[in-house]
């Protein structure tokens, strides 16, 4: 161990994708099925200290201050394991991460919650690897965590092994104006997790049709990002979305993760879009929440719209983010 104090803190931003993540070619090292883009989301992030312990028997893990439960700690060991592997060590950790925003709204906290786990890891071990590689090292604690590395717009190159499975950046945070404004439609923690429903993908007759275009997708997606282009950007990102539910709903068991009032939200988004001209489309990962990405400047209004729907949506907002970095040690 090069690090003396053995001990690191590390930041990484949530993202959200435009070009979806949505079953594996191979589950246990999460090599996904197609290549996928997203942004990182600046205001909700995981911040993380791992201690590497000459002591410690066994990995301990705190979320948000109090103890973790057996199925998160189980995933934490499991990921710490394959960091152990890598970093050529049998030393046990003590873990403890905090999310800024609140747990159970629903929004995912895994593809925060891995990246920055592994580079605190890797930094509190002392060891320096190059992006690619925290980023490929992530991805086996969940995929998305692959994109919470690199800073930006993000691309996860699908793969075929290891090495070659991790994200870089595309375009830089500063590069294009957009605000996801978050509909939170439910709390509740989800049914059947993304982990779960990746391996279900592949039983939907129209996974197949999905993979196979998705590179194309993500060929106009990326060029409508180089141009700002937002209304050819709209159109792919809500086709994409789309399609991933279409496979969720269509998979054994089938997978509704949509509720009326995400419904009504989507209908509202392209209302807005059509007859406002407000520069806003809508995209949703493995729950009910619509994510709303828009311009900056419409931000507003499509927050008061959204607020308009209805008393049961809370609003959450973020631009666009950096990549995971190592922090100051953060207090207990
Ligand atoms: O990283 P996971 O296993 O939580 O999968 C994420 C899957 C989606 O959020 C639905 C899509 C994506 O690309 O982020």
């Amino acid at each position: 161990m090069s690090n003396p104090d053995n001990i690191a803190s590390a930041r990484a931003h949530s993202n959200i994708a435009f070009i979806k993540y949505w079953g594996n070619r191979d589950h246990k090292l999460r090599l996904p099925a197609n290549s996928s883009l997203s942004m990182n989301l600046a205001d909700l992030h995981t911040r993380t200290t791992v201690e590497w312990s000459h002591t410690l028997r066994a990995d301990s893990l705190t979320i948000n201050g109090a103890p973790a439960g057996d199925i998160p700690l189980a995933r934490v060991r499991g990921h710490l394991e394959a960091l152990r592997r890598r970093l050529n060590t049998d030393l046990h950790a003590h873990v403890e991460s905090r999310n800024n925003f609140p747990v159970g709204t629903g929004i995912a906290s895994s593809a925060s919650a891995f990246a920055a786990l592994t580079l605190a890891a890797v930094a509190a071990y002392g060891a320096k690897f190059e992006e690619r590689e925290l980023s490929a090292l992530a991805r086996l604690g969940s995929g998305s965590a692959a994109r919470s590395i690199p800073a930006g717009f993000v691309e996860w190159r699908a793969g075929d092994n290891h090495e070659s499975s991790y994200a870089e950046t595309f375009a830089h945070s500063n590069h294009w104006d957009l605000i996801d404004v978050i509909a939170i439609v439910s709390r509740r923690h989800k049914r059947v997790g993304s982990s779960a429903g990746h391996r279900t993908a592949d039983t939907s007759a129209l996974q197949r049709a999905r993979v196979e275009s998705a590179a194309g997708r993500l060929r106009d997606v990326k060029t409508a990002i180089e141009a700002r282009d937002f209304e050819r950007f709209a159109r792919i990102v809500e086709e994409d979305s789309n399609l991933m539910h279409a496979v969720m709903m269509t998979s054994k068991p089938p997978l509704f993760y949509w509720q009326p009032l995400s419904l009504a939200i989507m209908d509202s988004v392209r209302r807005m879009r059509e007859q406002e001209t407000l520069q806003v489309c809508y995209t949703l990962d493995a729950g009910p929440n619509v994510h709303c990405i828009c311009l900056a400047a419409d931000a507003p209004a499509v927050a008061a719209r959204l607020r308009a729907i209805s008393p049961e949506i809370d609003i959450m907002q973020s631009g666009v983010g950096g990549g995971a970095r190592v922090i100051p040690l953060m207090g207990a």
